[in-house]
């Protein structure tokens, strides 16, 4: 059984996960329309990453006995200065995402919730990832600048990757 407090705080992190999932849609959007289709990609994976994040807290809530409430999805940036701006958006995204996965780590040990606690500990290491992840990306661009043929390489990298669902059965 969930306090109303953990309840509440893993609502708000499933709508905070589907929020991102939006993000990284409209990001997708707008690699392509600079056509740039392997960062487009890049991102269309992301989003399928932050959907299964959102369905692990999901599942997480009904096994625990309380029931998801689906909140509004924030309509998302539609452009970016730059496609580096982007990533650098998307890596001030994460780390506001390990700052709230950090929150509600330190409010389960509060409430004494060890089963959420011992939850969010595949979510701590999962932002750890993704901060890196994108780190890597932001230096990799501002190396080679905003044009010409080191960006198109990087984006050539990018059309590899391919979603598998490390948040299943995790
Ligand atoms: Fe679900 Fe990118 O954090």
């Amino acid at each position: 059984m969930l306090t109303d407090n953990i309840r509440k705080a893993l609502n708000d992190q499933l709508q905070a996960e589907f929020n991102s999932a939006y993000l990284y849609l409209s990001m997708s959007a707008y690699f392509d329309d600079q056509g740039l289709e392997g960062m487009a990609n890049w991102m269309t994976v992301q989003f399928e990453e932050e959907q299964s994040h959102a369905l692990k807290l999901f599942r997480y809530i009904i096994e625990r006995g309380g029931r998801p409430e689906l909140q509004a999805i924030e309509q998302p940036q539609r452009d970016w200065d730059s496609p580096v701006a982007a990533f650098e958006a998307s890596l001030d995204h994460e780390r506001m995402i390990s700052g709230r996965i950090n929150d509600l780590a330190d409010l389960a040990v509060k409430e004494k919730d060890h089963a959420t606690h011992n939850m969010l500990q595949w979510f701590i290491s999962e932002q750890v990832e993704e901060e890196a992840n994108v780190e890597s990306i932001v230096s990799q661009m501002k190396m080679v600048g905003d044009a010409g043929p080191g960006l198109f390489m990087i984006d050539r990298e990018m059309k590899g990757r391919t979603f598998v669902n490390e948040a299943a059965g995790a």
